[in-house]
């Protein structure tokens, strides 16, 4: 070889290290969450982060494509199918109700002790729960909107694209057993349909306990460093010809060639990663007036209504073990929203995002000032204002409705009660309404098995204080005159509305229906519980709803205008639709974060960092022996690296609520973990993303089968799995 060519090929080295630094790292992080049939605008810029396999791969309609995989798992988390017999891999927050409901005797054990199928026959039927594939998703934008333009009234246009879509969704499911629904994106500036395929025979298949699945709880919930095990596996049941069945104990796994490869070869810092499921909501394009609706009014009226409620639950779960298990599911929930709020508000506020905002409305508003070919653009945020500004007094007086009063468990059964109340109107014989009253309580008997009254005392009086604080203008007379008629003292109120109430134990509901009377309706009317639940009712649907509806239905006609507008304005950008509960993908990278300092904060956890934070007299801390032995005797089986088992680790792909259970990939499509949180500095990112500072939080898919296999005991569904070493080359990606 030549000095010369020696010297090229140094060079074209140089230039290649170059490339593969400078073109990997700054697209560090990518915001948006994008439609499975749009990705091909998006190949060149994912090949260049890494990705390795066509887009088409990920998603196409002719059945091989990895969209097959991804599944929505109940109604609001994603799973992944990670065997040809129908293996689905979700959180083990999302499975967390399913076990509850389960109506085998040894359920709470699950949650002390975990559950591992040892075989087939072992795993457990959860009635009602679902899996629902996505065959395919089709722009019909044009079926819907052809001829709909913007200066037609939304009634009409509602009612042209109600019928409309009546007739696509026919023509799609195309007397099949799939489904189809369309849906708005953009604001309602493009219509796209999903044709999907819905499950119900579903089956629990492993569940660690809580101390691997939610280990840390609440504590660290919406935290990195993290350190849970937030998986679980269930498997797709199927009829005799694969296709979708009620439960039949003879129904056969699922079979299907669509299905994630695992990779175990880890990953570093910097790598590309792909999260594919199913965001719920998030408002990227609202203006800087719906967001300060947001930042000051619903956040904190919810945060403030919900660290009282949280109070008084935590102190009644830590003093009675039934009440731990009676309300931790309620608490998870609850305390999850009240969390991530806290996080959105100090990341809206670390970030100026309102300022942001507002900047970007200047820019906007100087733009449509010129703009001829959109006339509508030119008043749409002093619009938008007007509304924002008549609304916020609603809008902060009904968030306090639905947190204080109506966050009180007793009033939250008012549907029950309505119900009860309407039998007496009906003009039933007396043994026709025996029955029927006997059949709500027997549909209450769920409320009631997790209901205790001392902890719901509690909660009706530290709302009602906040209430009473917060909402005397509007306060319904009824709550006026109580309070007065027990000389302003809660307290004895309280005591009054759980003594009197039928509605506060099943045993007086029953007492109740068993002497009642056609035609009586007097004692629940003047049911303490009703009272409360109706007069709150009454006064929201008089005073409250109308105008809301009126208002959020100018926004929603707003919003599509100004998203519209945006588009125009930045024709060069490709946007991605806000979040819908439809499917998507996100990509970005394997990436630390720390927002306090300058220090490259860590991407990963591990056992080790578990096992230290052990505190045996902790609920959510307390990690179960058998791990602790694993550790100790550093049985990892082939799951381990260097020598240290990983846990958890983070990355820059834009999710939000619903991601929860989102298979994470590498760039050849494989599974590398489990989805199933946000960093708090970062869950604003449902209002602006922050590449610095927004992070999605994954289970390692090796802890996953480290704990299937060591702790569980259950290597026979690892067979199943098509788990490979192989690492993904450093070098350029393959062509096509
Ligand atoms: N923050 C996660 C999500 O939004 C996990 C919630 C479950 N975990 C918990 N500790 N509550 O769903
Ligand atoms: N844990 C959330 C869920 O259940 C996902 C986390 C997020 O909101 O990013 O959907």
């Amino acid at each position: 070889m030549s000095g010369r060519s020696k010297f090229l090929t140094f060079f074209s080295k140089c230039a290649l290290f170059f490339l593969i630094v400078f073109s990997r790292f700054p697209a560090i992080a990518k915001e948006g969450m994008w439609i499975p049939a749009t990705l091909a605008s998006h190949e060149k810029e994912m090949r260049a982060m890494g990705l390795e396999i066509p887009v088409d791969k990920l998603y196409n309609e002719d059945g091989t494509g990895l969209n097959n995989a991804v599944v929505l798992f109940g109604k609001g988390c994603t799973g992944e199918i990670i065997s040809s017999k129908g293996l689905v891999l979700t959180n083990h927050h999302c499975g967390y109700g399913s076990v509850q409901r389960l109506a085998t005797a040894d359920k709470k054990d699950y949650f002390a002790n975990g559950f591992f199928a040892k075989k087939m026959e072992d795993e457990i039927p959860c009635p009602g729960l679902t899996v629902t594939f996505i065959r395919r998703m089709e722009n019909v934008t044009d079926r819907i909107l052809t001829g709909v333009n913007d200066v037609l009234s939304d009634e009409v246009r509602d009612s042209i694209i109600a019928k409309r879509t009546a007739v696509v969704e026919k023509e799609f499911m195309n007397n099949t057993h799939l489904e189809a629904s369309i849906k708005p994106y953009f604001q309602g500036n493009q219509y796209w349909i999903s044709v999907t395929e819905t499950f119900r025979d579903i089956r629990l298949a492993g569940f660690p306990p809580n101390g691997i699945g939610a280990f840390g709880g609440d504590v660290e919930n919406w935290m990195w460093p993290r350190h849970t095990g937030d998986f679980s596996l269930f498997r797709v049941y199927a009829g005799p010809d694969n296709k979708p069945a009620d439960y039949a104990a003879a129904n056969q796994p699922y079979e299907t060639d669509e299905f994630f490869n695992i990779n175990i070869s880890g990953y570093k810092e910097g790598d590309f990663t792909m999260v594919y499921g199913f965001p719920g909501i998030t408002q990227e394009y609202i203006s800087s007036y719906e967001l300060k609706e947001v930042d000051s009014l619903t956040d904190p009226i919810s945060i403030a209504a919900r660290t009282r409620k949280l109070n008084v639950w935590n102190g009644h779960m830590a003093w009675y073990k039934e009440n731990f298990l009676k309300y931790t599911a309620k608490r998870a929930g609850v305390a999850n929203g009240w969390k991530k709020w806290q996080g959105e508000v100090s990341g809206l506020e670390a970030n100026d995002v309102i300022g942001k905002k507002r900047d970007y409305e200047k820019t906007f508003q100087s733009w449509a000032d010129k703009n001829v070919n959109l006339p509508l653009a030119r008043n749409l945020l002093a619009q938008m204002r007007n509304a924002a500004t008549a609304a916020d007094a609603l809008i902060s007086e009904d968030q306090y409705n639905k947190e204080a009063p109506l966050g009180i468990e007793l009033v939250q059964q008012g549907a029950a009660m309505e119900k009860v109340i309407s039998c007496f109107r009906a003009n039933f014989s007396q043994r026709q309404l025996t029955d029927t009253l006997q059949k709500i309580s027997a549909d209450m008997a769920g409320f009631y098995k997790n209901y205790d009254v001392p902890t719901d005392k509690d909660v009706f009086i530290t709302l009602m204080v906040l209430y009473f604080n917060k909402c005397a203008a509007w306060m319904p007379d009824y709550y006026k005159a109580q309070y007065k008629a027990h000389n302003q003292d809660i307290g004895a109120w309280a005591e009054d509305v759980y003594n009197s109430s039928i509605f506060s134990a099943q045993d007086k509901l029953n007492d109740f229906i068993f002497k009642a009377k056609a035609g009586d309706s007097s004692k629940v009317i003047n049911d303490p519980a009703w009272q409360l639940y109706n007069t709150i009712a009454i006064m929201r649907n008089e005073k409250i709803l109308p105008a809301l509806k009126n208002y959020y239905a100018r926004m929603r006609y707003l919003d599509r205008l100004y998203m519209k507008a945006q588009m125009e304005e930045y024709k060069d950008k490709t946007f991605y639709p806000d979040a819908n509960l439809t499917l998507r993908l996100s990509y970005g990278q394997v990436k630390g974060v720390d927002t306090k300092g300058a220090a490259k904060g860590p991407y990963q956890t591990n056992l080790g960092e578990v096992v230290a934070l052990d505190d045996p007299n902790s609920d959510i801390f307390k990690v179960p022996q058998k791990l602790k032995y694993l550790y100790q005797t550093k049985m990892y089986g082939m799951w381990s690296e260097k020598g240290a088992m990983p846990v958890a680790f983070i990355a820059s792909n834009h999710t939000s609520g619903g991601s929860s259970g989102s298979p994470v990939l590498n760039g050849r499509g494989e599974l590398i973990g489990t989805n199933f949180d946000r960093a708090y500095e970062g869950t604003m990112s449902d209002y602006y993303f922050d590449p610095a500072r927004c992070r999605n939080i994954s289970v390692d898919i090796r802890y996953t089968l480290f704990i299937i296999d060591k702790f569980g005991g259950a290597g026979w569904l690892l067979d199943e799995m098509k788990i490979t070493k192989k690492p993904l080359q450093a070098a350029a990606p393959k062509e096509r």
